[in-house]
């Protein structure tokens, strides 16, 4: 009997460090995890059905809850940004879809911030068996095992993930961030620039590269209008020549 038991116990470790280990959370530049899930807007089919649209997907610990309430009506108020952006939203929690529905019309009425009511036009994903959770790594076991930290994925149109944070229960997110992160992810990808600390959309940005040599500006003495360096390691590129600062220190 002890061996049979001592087997079992054996059994159960192996099985669970077998899973600890499966347990992965995807990471930037991997493929978007696909889950078919039932939501406030019918069933879906992630990252699919969103098509060539870039998509955000958030998680978080509970509806009904006050930093959670407060998170879902600023990135309803964000809605039209996302919009205009060609970013679809979609969020996570492991409650059902009936108390999603239930928290969904009680946040609808609510009048947050003096800004008048808002429509929540994207779907609350059900998660009671945390399938899409684990698949995207956002239990975090040691905080809890059912309920979500808040994670947010932002995933580009071929449905690569483009950046992965976590966020504490205690802590409610800045969804500005999230249109800040698109707004410099898409500029990255459309030119060869990085964007510095602190950026938002029209700062100067950073050229990953030795923007001229002596022998293109002497060519083109125009170019120091647009190039400018702090330093001899970071070369900024103008967004807008006329208002931008010229600093061609040579350090
Ligand atoms: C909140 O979002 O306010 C919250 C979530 C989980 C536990 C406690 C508070």
């Amino acid at each position: 009997m002890k061996q049979v038991m001592f087997t079992l116990m054996a059994m159960i470790l192996a099985l669970g460090v077998v899973s600890a280990s499966d347990y992965k959370i995807p990471l930037i530049g991997s493929k978007a995890p696909k889950f078919s899930a039932n939501t406030t807007n019918g069933k879906i089919t992630f990252p699919n059905d969103f098509g060539n649209s870039w998509k955000i997907l958030l998680s978080h610990p509970a509806d009904f809850t006050p930093v959670c309430s407060s998170e879902l009506l600023e990135l309803a108020h964000l809605q039209n940004e996302f919009k205009k952006l060609g970013v679809e939203l979609a969020v996570v929690s492991t409650d059902d879809i009936v108390l999603h529905k239930m928290w969904k019309a009680h946040l609808e009425e609510l009048n947050y911030k003096q800004r008048g009511t808002v429509h929540i036009g994207f779907p609350l994903i059900e998660d009671p068996d945390a399938k899409v959770s684990r698949l995207y790594g956002m239990l975090h076991d040691e905080e809890s095992t059912d309920r979500d930290v808040r994670g947010v994925f932002i995933i580009d149109d071929k449905n690569i993930i483009r950046s992965v944070n976590f966020y504490p229960v205690e802590v409610g997110r800045n969804m500005n961030e999230f249109v800040r992160m698109v707004e410099a992810l898409q500029l990255t990808e459309s030119k060869f620039v990085y964007t510095p600390a602190n950026w938002q959309k029209g700062d100067d940005v950073i050229v990953p590269y030795l923007p001229y040599s002596t022998e293109e500006l002497e060519a083109d003495p125009k170019l120091a209008d647009r190039y400018y360096s702090v330093g001899n390691r970071m070369w900024f590129e103008q967004v807008d020549a006329s208002t931008a600062k010229v600093d061609n220190d040579e350090e």
